[in-house]
């Protein structure tokens, strides 16, 4: 049995079907990492060779390990308040454009915002947390908050709302006392006050999302691997789901900003739908 690496023929293999399912392209460079994230699906499911692996997966039995599978080959590093700048601009300058607007009648008092590609649900965590401690100016006001990930086992970690202090370094320690109970050495669940003002749900931002538009979309730290075909995908996904003047947050890695044409430029990571 020779399990050390994928050949490039089995990798192939691999990389278009990652491809297809999550627009992910992986070039073989990353053939170690790939071979190393699919070596253990194929232990938990006790497969004995990538290539009888990759059979089930195409098979119609394989769509119970797509999710498994897909899991192990994203990465799904993330922590609140991951570029506090972003939140920075959230709290106070949006927050006040908002505030402005409704005084001025030119909006209602409700807010949806969507978190796509959310992982394990800090950032849309982070953002409740803003309007939490907004709560006075804010009084009133509706939220909606939605977060969307491929990974069914982030959504989960999400859904369950228990942390680690390493994803919580940009956090003070009296956020961490308002917001999280400790209930374990190293374990912080969330109070319920912030995790009910959210909902998560399973979503590959290859697909346009089924959901009324958003004011304002965070899309950080997830295109890296997509190709451009795949990238511009998500892009005009995303751009139908915002609503006229509502905003995209987008990470540093993104690599899209020649495709954000059609949005005008308000920051180095933000852009707005005219
Ligand atoms: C590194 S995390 C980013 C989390 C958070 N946005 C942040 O910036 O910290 C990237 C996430 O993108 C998700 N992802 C990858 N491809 C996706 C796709 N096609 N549709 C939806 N989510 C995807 C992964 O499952 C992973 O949870």
């Amino acid at each position: 049995m020779e399990l050390e690496r994928l050949t490039p023929k089995q990798f192939e293999l691999f990389q278009k079907f990652i491809y297809e399912r999550s627009g992910i392209k992986i070039d073989f460079t990353k053939v170690t990492l790939v071979s190393n994230r699919i070596r253990r699906r194929l232990k938990a499911s006790s497969f004995e060779d990538f290539d009888s692996y990759y059979r089930f997966l195409i098979s119609k039995d394989g769509s119970v390990e797509l999710e498994g599978f897909l899991d192990a080959i994203t990465t799904n590093e993330t922590s609140f308040f991951r570029t506090p700048s972003n939140f920075e601009w959230f709290k106070n300058d949006y927050i006040k454009e908002l505030l402005k607007d409704k005084l001025e009648g030119k909006r209602t008092a409700s807010l949806r915002v969507w978190s796509a590609a959310c992982s394990s649900g800090e950032e849309l965590y982070s953002i409740a947390m803003c309007l939490a401690d907004l709560s006075v100016p804010l009084r009133g006001w509706q939220h909606q908050l939605l977060g969307t990930d491929i990974s069914e086992s982030s959504l989960k970690l999400a859904r369950e709302a228990v942390y680690r202090k390493r994803t919580m370094q940009e956090l003070e320690p009296a956020k961490i006392k308002r917001y999280f109970t400790e209930e374990a050495p190293d374990q912080f669940r969330l109070r319920p006050a912030v995790s009910q003002m959210v909902r998560f749900k399973n979503h590959n931002l290859m697909q346009p999302l089924a959901e009324l538009p958003f004011d304002c979309i965070w899309l950080r730290n997830v295109l890296i691997y997509f190709d451009r075909e795949s990238k511009t995908k998500v892009i005009d996904n995303l751009i139908q789901s915002l609503v006229p003047g509502g905003y995209l947050v987008v990470g540093p890695s993104e690599g899209v900003y020649d495709m954000l044409g059609m949005l005008q430029k308000r920051g180095t990571f933000l852009y707005q739908k005219p």
